[in-house]
């Protein structure tokens, strides 16, 4: 460990093992392992954790329907998550499953410090929830006939009336504390129309939570009272601190807590910007310095769903366009933070436009034109005066990297990737300008040197700045461009062009 290092922890959601990874779980990860790997570029000790949720009633009952023991089901699927994450070029630094003793101990001993303490109370819970989203509900936000079955606000789906001895966490303790901390400390949730929802949502009162379920014997034991399960999202938040040694490891634990981003979807915004935050206060401990919420994905407008036939598998697409491609889309496409649709033919677009035409071109056309003028050796520029187009690019080789980074610091992938390529295009249109094959014809060499190191400048800063992003590629491109060797080593297109 490098003490003088500033560090970075950065965490997505523990993925639910009932489903397989699709794209929207991929969305979350790759983003992650895209600031994780731009935060390390940057010269920060990086700790980047993901990981499985595997308890809870719709574990148990997807297990159930398998015929399988829970724990059989999910050590089946857990790997899979593994191998998903490693085939799309993440690279975290744990994974934490909160069936492990680690985090098993670890919820345990939270509990009955929490218990011990009176944040945590026993009484009798009634009330209606909602299996899909392990979610319990209030009547007044339950859709339809609550003297009837009525539907989850979130999922639309049948909710459950239960009735069970159960454990409750005190929330409502924590509700003007939270409110205070939420309105004075402006970036703690991000983006704002996220940060707005919860401040609203809070203000409604909060209810202290039921954190405990009777009803069936898949999670973590009540310590010293074993016919109650820990409530699945009690559970699964504490990962955050069970797995950087929270009451285990206090080097570790204080080296990496608070969290500096917590990174998630919109739908999940309200557990970790209400529930966590009071779990930690309770704890007394510092609050993560960030919980960002970002968007959704639709699948050719339609939401993804198993049932519709219409999951994404990342998998498949990265096999069929690469790896590389699908990062690159996946970030560019939408605003973090924003909705975003998938569809085959934007993917294709843009794969086209942007890397296959944009960067590929731009690569290609420069090195062909090195090797033709000047041997494939990278001229220097003859010190001469520059032109002004010359001038313009330059100005964008020194002002990008500052733009990305201003742009990586608001997580704003998207607009990152969008000035990254605004140079990328500026270089595309610089050589139509210059047409060097006419400066070539002409014998004007000085001035050809000059736009053929403006040109591989260019290129290697784009290498540089995409590397995030595009850890291969950018790799390839340097390799192409050979700087410390004699010669630069053209190869084959980056980017095929996908034909339609
Ligand atoms: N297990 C809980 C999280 C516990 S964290 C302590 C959970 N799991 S989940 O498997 O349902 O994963 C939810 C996350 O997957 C979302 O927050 C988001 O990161 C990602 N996504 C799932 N579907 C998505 C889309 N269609 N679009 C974008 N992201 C989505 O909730």
């Amino acid at each position: 460990m490098d003490k003088m290092k500033p560090k970075y922890y950065l965490t997505t959601p523990l993925y639910y093992v009932n489903d397989v990874p699709h794209i929207g779980h991929a969305y979350t990860t790759i983003a992650a392992d895209v600031l994780a790997r731009y935060k390390k570029s940057k010269g920060f000790d990086v700790h980047f954790l993901t990981g499985t949720d595997e308890h809870g009633q719709k574990v148990w009952k997807a297990a159930e329907a398998q015929g399988k023991t829970p724990q059989q089901f999910v050590d089946d699927i857990a790997p899979r998550f593994e191998t998903a994450w490693k085939q799309l070029g993440i690279e975290y630094d744990d994974f934490i499953r909160t069936t492990e003793p680690r985090h098993v101990a670890t919820v345990q001993k939270i509990f009955s410090k929490l218990l011990k303490q009176g944040d945590i109370y026993k009484d009798e819970y009634e009330g209606w929830y909602c299996i899909s989203c392990e979610s319990f509900w209030l009547e007044g936000q339950l859709i339809g006939d609550i003297t009837a079955q009525p539907f989850c606000p979130d999922c639309k789906g049948k909710t459950e009336r239960l009735r069970e001895e159960s454990y409750f966490f005190r929330l409502s303790k924590y509700q003007k504390k939270l409110e205070d901390y939420i309105v004075t400390n402006k970036t703690f949730i991000q983006p704002d129309s996220r940060r707005n929802e919860i401040i609203q949502f809070i203000k409604q009162n909060l209810r202290d939570l039921s954190i405990t379920r009777t009803a069936f014997p898949w999670g973590v034991m009540v310590p010293n009272d074993q016919k109650h399960v820990v409530y699945v999202w009690f559970d699964a938040l504490i990962n955050y601190i069970s797995a950087i040694g929270y009451l285990q490891d206090d080097n570790k634990f204080n080296k990496w807590w608070p969290a500096d981003v917590h990174l998630m979807g919109k739908e999940i915004v309200r557990f970790h910007a209400v529930i966590w935050p009071a779990i930690l206060m309770a704890l007394d401990l510092p609050l993560p310095k960030q919980v960002f919420g970002h968007g959704w994905w639709t699948v050719e407008g339609q939401k993804m769903s198993k049932s519709k036939g219409n999951v994404v598998d990342p998998l498949a697409l990265s096999s069929e366009f690469g790896v590389e491609a699908v990062r690159y889309f996946i970030m560019r496409e939408v605003a973090f933070g924003a909705d975003g649709d998938f569809s085959m033919n934007s993917f294709i677009n843009r794969y086209n436009a942007d890397l296959a035409n944009d960067l590929g071109n731009l690569l290609s056309r420069t090195l062909t034109m090195i090797e033709k003028y000047f041997q494939g050796q990278v001229p220097r520029s003859k010190g001469q005066e520059e032109d002004e187009l010359t001038q313009g690019l330059n100005k964008l080789i020194t002002g990008t990297p500052k733009a990305v980074d201003a742009a990586m610091d608001k997580l704003a992938f998207s607009d990152a990737l969008a000035v990254i390529w605004q140079m990328v295009s500026a270089a595309n249109i610089y050589i139509e300008k210059q047409a060097p094959w006419a400066l070539a014809k002409k014998g004007e060499t000085d001035q050809l040197a000059t736009v053929m190191s403006t040109l591989v400048q260019v290129i290697k800063t784009t290498a540089e700045l995409i590397a995030p992003f595009m850890p291969e590629t950018s790799t390839k491109i340097l390799a192409q461009l050979n700087l410390g060797g004699e010669k630069v080593a053209k190869g084959g297109p980056l980017f095929p062009r996908i034909a339609r």
